[in-house]
Parts: C-alpha cells; structure tokens; sequence
C-alpha cells in the first residue's frame, strides 16, 4: 500500500455506468479485475446510474440497464454477501459529498478533463452540468468510503488523479479542523486517503474490433465494434471474425505490432481473455495467419464469455433478486458512508 493511503483501512471501490452494453472493455478492464481483489480486501462496487443521468438515459432502459450491470458483477463471480454490490442513487450520501466536492475542485481542474472534452465536443453550451461535474461525483464515490484501492480500466485514470487532488485539496484546507476534531488518521494526521489506481493486465484499454485506434465503447454506433456480455456464442465468434485486421502474419514481438493497432488490439484481447501476457500470446501463434488465430480467438471468447452470458440472462429473469441484493447492498453501503458524511459536514462547520 502507498504511503499516502497509510493508516486507512485498506479498502477497494470501483463502479459501472448503467448506460449502454456490458462489454469486453468493462469486462477485460474492470469487471475481472474486481474478482480478482475480492479475496484480498473488502470491497464496495457500485452501479453508478447517478452518473448515466449526466446525458439523457430512457428511464426504462435504465432501470435495465441497472439490472443488468448488477447481473454481470454476479455472474463475474463477485460474492454479494462478502462484499457490497449496490445502485449508487440508494445511497444519498454520494449526492451530498458531490455538492460539497463541487466547492473543493476548480474549475480549471475539471476543465482538463479529456473525456469531458470528448463528450461535450463542440456542443459544450449544452451539455448538462451534471457532465461537467461528474469527476466531483465520481471522487464522492470514493471517498464517501475512504477508499484506498480503485480498479478501473486506463480511461478512468485522469479522473482518479482528480479524486486525488480533491482528497488531498480538503485534507489541507481542512487541516486545522480536522486536526481539532481528531477526525486525522495516520502520521500525517489526513481525513481522507489518496485513492491509488489499479489498472493492470492486459485488457486494460481494450480497442474497439473495427477501428484499432478508438477504445470499445457502449456508445459506438456499430455494434461489430464490441463483445457485449449479453451476445451469444454465435455473435461473438461473428464479431470476431469480421474484426478488422492487417495481411501480414503475426510477429513474434510485441514491438512488430507497434504499427499494427488492430493486431495488437486481438493479442491483447487473447492475453487478457486467457490470463496470460501479450508476448506468451505471440510466441504461441508467431507466424500464423490471422486465419488461424481468429477462431482460436474466438473460441476462447466463448469459452470464457458464454457462461457468464448464460448466468446473466438468469439473473436478469430473476429481477426480484437482483433488486433484493441492490437494496441489501445499499443498506450496508449507507452504514460505511453515512459517518463519514457526518464527519465531512463537521469538519466544514455545519450546524447539527
Ligand atoms: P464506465 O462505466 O465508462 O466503464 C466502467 C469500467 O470499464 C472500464 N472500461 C474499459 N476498460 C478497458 N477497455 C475499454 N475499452 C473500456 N471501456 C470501459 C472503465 O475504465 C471503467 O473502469 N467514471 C466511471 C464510472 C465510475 C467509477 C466511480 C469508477 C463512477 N464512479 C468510482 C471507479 C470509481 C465510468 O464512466 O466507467
């Protein structure tokens, strides 16, 4: 653990937008990831539909969207009952810590966002506030548990930093406070740690199948761009097979595939699908033609992918329990969150 989470219980926090398909980018860059941390820390995973709302979502499909977000943590294998799986909006004290984040970060700190200079492009006057302010929303999420550990694919690491900069901009602001309070923790006496990223493996920024030089995304307008968690194996073994790629064999370096994006884009797949590294992925298939790495490839992807599709599907049938354990979830989030909260409105000087 970094220095500057010591003293913290170690804790791991990371959440899904319910907006658009689960897919081998959330699954390969975050999804797996939270399984894998789950028998070393206690950790809190969130459907974050408060941050979907920031551009317009149906209000149906967001509810099953919500659903079926909460589906793939379990059919992932995420255990429920040993951790909190939870919809961010039943929990209050993210909105409220948001509001108060909203007068620690500046403007010029949001404003560097790339993936809000990506989102609202040209259309900046009219994009909702609430996209301009997600960061602010996204370092409550955090740190409304005092997190220390955040697993998330490379995308979202301008906005960990962000997260940091607020954890650290209160703790300083707030010193004196804190310090008269004997809210501090650790040597240096902090309220809140400095969350730290976890982006490992080999799928932590997964390429979209047509377009080796854009990130897989729920947003892009052609659905052979992605592997949703929700397609079947004759889908998926599609997609793969039309995934755009080059004429030449595969190298057997990593630094051949330097100027080949959509070649790399499938080793990286393969080695992220397959637990292994990039370079052991090449040495198995140098030389091969993508005739043959293609349904190796795509075989694999079924393998890994189709019982987890199967345990979504039947999770998404069973919407009573899938609600049952957001609600559950909720309530213990509330627990860790809601002292927190009081704590935060103390140091600030609010009247209680
Ligand atoms: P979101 O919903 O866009 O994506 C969820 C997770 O999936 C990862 N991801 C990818 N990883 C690799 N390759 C890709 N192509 C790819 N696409 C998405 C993302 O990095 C992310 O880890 N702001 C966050 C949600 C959020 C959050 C949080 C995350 C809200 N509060 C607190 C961590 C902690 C987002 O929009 O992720």
């Amino acid at each position: 653990m970094n220095t500057a989470a010591s003293g913290f219980e170690p804790r791991v926090f990371s959440g899904i937008q319910p907006s658009g398909n689960v897919h081998l980018g959330n699954y390969l860059g975050a999804i797996k990831r939270f399984v894998a941390v789950q028998d070393s820390y206690n950790c809190v995973y969130c459907v974050v539909d408060l941050h979907a709302v920031t551009v317009w979502q149906d209000p149906d499909v967001l509810r099953q969207k919500t659903r079926e977000v909460t589906a793939a943590f379990l059919a992932a294998g995420i255990d429920p009952a040993k951790h909190i799986v939870f919809n961010q909006s039943q929990v209050k004290e993210h909105a409220e810590l948001a509001w108060l984040f909203n007068c620690v970060a500046r403007m010029g700190w949001l404003s560097r966002m790339t993936q809000f200079k990506d989102k609202a492009g040209k259309n900046r006057e009219n994009v909702s506030v609430g996209l301009f302010a997600y960061p602010d929303l996204m370092a409550a999420d955090i740190l409304a548990y005092r997190a220390t550990l955040v697993p998330v694919g490379e995308d979202q690491k301008q906005h960990l930093e962000l997260a940091r900069d607020i954890a650290q901009k209160f703790n300083m602001d707030f010193a004196e406070q804190i310090d008269r309070l004997g809210l501090g923790v650790g040597a240096d006496k902090t309220f809140f740690p400095l969350p730290e990223p976890l982006i490992t493996g080999a799928g932590t920024r997964v390429m979209s199948l047509r377009d080796g030089s854009k990130k897989m995304s729920s947003s892009d307008a052609s659905d052979l761009s992605r592997l949703n968690l929700t397609d079947d194996a004759d889908e998926l073994a599609k997609k793969v097979r039309k995934a755009k790629t080059d004429p030449a064999p595969l190298p057997d370096t990593l630094e051949e595939l330097a100027e080949r994006p959509e070649a790399r884009n499938l080793i990286n797949i393969y080695a992220g699908l397959a637990d292994e590294t990039p370079q052991k992925v090449l040495s198995e298939f140098a030389g091969a033609e993508f005739s043959t790495f293609k349904p190796a490839l795509a075989d694999l992807a079924v393998q890994t992918l189709s019982p987890i599709t199967q345990e979504m599907r039947r999770l998404m049938d069973d919407t009573d329990h899938v609600d049952a354990v957001l609600r559950d979830g909720a309530e213990r989030a509330r627990v860790l969150a809601a002292p927190v909260l009081r704590d935060v409105k103390a140091i600030f000087g609010f009247v209680s």
